[in-house]
């Protein structure tokens, strides 16, 4: 399948773009065929309006669309900024829509604290819903992000390496079958 993993973190000194490349790297080695859309190296402007109603789109979210449309499936991968998701992600989806329409998301939370960006996964999820996607029910929650890498970027945290497996595991058993029946039904 061809994912896209949407990184929306893009702070000095940020952690969660390490889960969001961790995911990828194990994706890859799946044989899945990955693209990394990390919002710290796209020049996406504060929305004026979205893909197909904005006169002259900026050239990163003509881009970003065409990955989006591409994909088979997407994982979202947010921290958790006072109590919700962050909005450098809410303003980068924002301007798609049918990018989105009937896709596989899973959602992917991080926190410096315990609980992983609960907040931030739960409002994220029914942002999902209401783009029309389908949100995995398992989602990733990845506390303690400070200690959960070493110093060569490897996820050392055992517990997070047990969740992320459940999560990849669920993820890519919806996305198949989703993907199947579009296949199915296009034939
Ligand atoms: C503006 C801001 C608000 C934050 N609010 C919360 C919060 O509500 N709950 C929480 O668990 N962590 C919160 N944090 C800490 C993040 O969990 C922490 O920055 C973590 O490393 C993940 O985000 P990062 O990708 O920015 O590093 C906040 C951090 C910032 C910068």
């Amino acid at each position: 399948m061809k994912i896209a993993v949407l990184i929306g973190s893009i702070r000095q000194g940020r952690q969660s773009h390490k889960i969001g490349y961790y995911l990828s790297q194990q994706l890859n080695d799946k044989h899945h065929e990955v693209e990394v859309l990390d919002l710290a190296t796209i020049s996406l402007p504060m929305l004026e309006e979205r893909v197909g109603k904005h006169p002259q789109l900026p050239d990163a979210a003509l881009k970003m669309s065409h990955q989006l449309h591409t994909a088979d499936a997407i994982i979202l991968v947010t921290p958790e900024y006072h109590g919700s998701f962050s909005g450098v992600l809410k303003n980068a989806m924002d301007y798609f829509s049918a990018e989105f329409h009937k896709k596989v998301i899973g959602v992917v939370g991080v926190s410096a604290g315990k609980f992983g960006g609960i907040n931030a996964v739960q409002q994220l999820s029914q942002v999902v819903i209401n783009i029309g996607a389908y949100c995995v029910p398992t989602r990733l929650l990845v506390p303690e992000i400070y200690g959960a890498f070493n110093e060569k970027q490897e996820l050392v945290n055992e517990h997070t390496l047990r969740s992320s497996q459940k999560f990849l595991d669920e993820f890519e058993w919806l996305a198949s079958a989703i993907n199947g029946k579009k296949m199915a039904t296009a034939s």
